[in-house]
């Protein structure tokens, strides 16, 4: 195990009508005046926005609102957000729905502590150290479907306009203060929305359990549970999206696997996630469908750098590879990751997908590695990474 850091302080409110307690963690939390930001509707539609309202009028938190946030979300409404936030001297950030939603309040935090400033905190792989950010508004979240993670990482993902470059920022400062996180809220979901969640929080896993790092027993130990619980409870959720305890038990696997707490002593891979941000700039497909479809073809690239780690996760996740070679097993646990993603109906391929080969090139140049190498289990450059995408074709 290697040297570590590790400083998760989310406080989680988890059950059902615990949006009905989002007013007093704003409170809690020393927010008075709240910018409420939501997506594109569903949490209207649900009338959960009108209970969180409601809440945050009893605990007497006054807000501002912005709603509007698209999946992959965008510069220009963070832009507006920052403006509201100074211009209305909120204290608090308070996200009412999923990654994308979450993301922007982190990032419209960051503004409104800075002078308006934020995007320059936002980078991709040409920098090999992140900018470190100095301070953010705290942001609060009502979590409404399981699947980045969002709600208790380090990290805000935002495709910066006019470039169109889905860039990240990071740093704990940017872990939400507390987290309501109540199952029934996302049995509204649609199916494909429903697995896209579980592709991602699947491979928040895999980028933390494919390691060079040796003697991290119990991380890969938490890593294939969080693994095995996603494919099993996942499966009834798709079942019977009004599986309340297979939603509950989804939506905590879905924090646990990017809070970091498997990922703690470990060197982490993220090459997957760097291909994928590039496919949701260009395509603005779902980042778990993405990922369905760029995840198992990097293992059939990297695989034989350690067939034997690739063999233990056939066996201990998917039970398949008993009694056969390392280098068998490592392939029949692809075959069977992929055959998971399929049963949910993710696709698995470009076409599936919606992207081309012959943009190949321009995601190179979008993901802009400039000589840097991206993933910690395999180093690969440019050339690697095309191989990998023309594996996805
Ligand atoms: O906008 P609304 O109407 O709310 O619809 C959303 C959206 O269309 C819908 N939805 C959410 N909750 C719902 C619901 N529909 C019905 N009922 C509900 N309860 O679902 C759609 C997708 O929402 P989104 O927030 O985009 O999903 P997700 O949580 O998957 O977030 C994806 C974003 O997070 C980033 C991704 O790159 C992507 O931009 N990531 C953020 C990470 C982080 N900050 O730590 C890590 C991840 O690896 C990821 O990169
Ligand atoms: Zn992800």
């Amino acid at each position: 195990m290697i040297d570590f850091d590790f400083w998760s302080p989310t406080y989680i409110a988890f059950g059902k009508g615990k949006e009905s307690h989002t007013g007093g963690l704003v409170r809690r939390f020393g927010g008075t005046k709240a910018l409420l930001h939501y997506g594109g509707g569903s949490a209207v539609r649900s009338g959960l926005l009108d209970r969180v309202k409601s809440s945050l009028s009893e605990a007497g938190v006054a807000f501002a609102e912005l709603g509007g946030v698209k999946p992959n979300p965008r510069s220009s409404l963070v832009d507006q957000g920052v403006r509201l936030a100074l211009d209305e001297k909120v204290d608090f950030l308070l996200a009412v729905g999923g990654g994308s939603v979450i993301d922007s309040a982190k990032a419209i935090a960051i503004g409104a502590a800075n002078g308006g400033e934020w995007r320059r905190f936002y980078v991709g792989r040409e920098v090999k150290v992140k900018p470190v950010i100095p301070a953010a508004l705290p942001v609060g979240v009502v979590l409404t479907i399981a699947a980045a993670g969002s709600e208790a990482s380090t990290n805000s993902v935002v495709n910066l306009e006019p470039e169109n470059l889905k860039r990240a920022a990071g740093g704990d400062i940017l872990r939400p203060k507390f987290a309501v996180m109540n199952p029934e809220i996302t049995m509204s979901l649609p199916p494909f929305q429903t697995a896209c969640g579980l592709a991602d929080m699947f491979a928040h896993l895999c980028e933390r359990y494919f390691t060079p790092t040796k003697d991290v027993a119990l991380s890969d130990n938490l890593c294939e549970a969080v693994m095995r619980t996603v494919v099993e409870e996942g499966a009834k959720v798709m079942a019977d999206p009004s599986d309340y305890q297979a939603r509950a038990n989804v939506m905590w696997a879905g924090t646990l696997a990017h809070n970091d707490v498997c990922g703690a002593g470990r060197v982490q891979d993220w090459a997957s996630h760097g291909l994928e941000h590039e496919l949701s700039a260009l395509y603005d497909c779902a980042h778990g469908a993405g990922l369905a479809v760029v995840m198992p073809a990097w293992m059939e690239y990297v695989h034989s750098a350690d067939d034997a780690r690739f063999a233990r996760f056939a066996r201990n996740v998917f039970g398949v590879g008993a009694g056969e070679t390392d280098a068998q097993a490592a392939l029949d646990g692809i075959v069977a990751f992929r055959r998971w993603l399929k049963s949910i109906g993710m696709p698995l391929t470009f076409a599936e997908l919606g992207a081309k080969e012959e943009d190949i090139p321009l995601l190179l140049k979008t993901l802009n590695l400039c000589g840097n190498t991206l993933g910690g289990f395999m180093r690969l450059d440019e050339n690697d990474v095309s191989a990998i995408y023309r594996l996805c074709v």
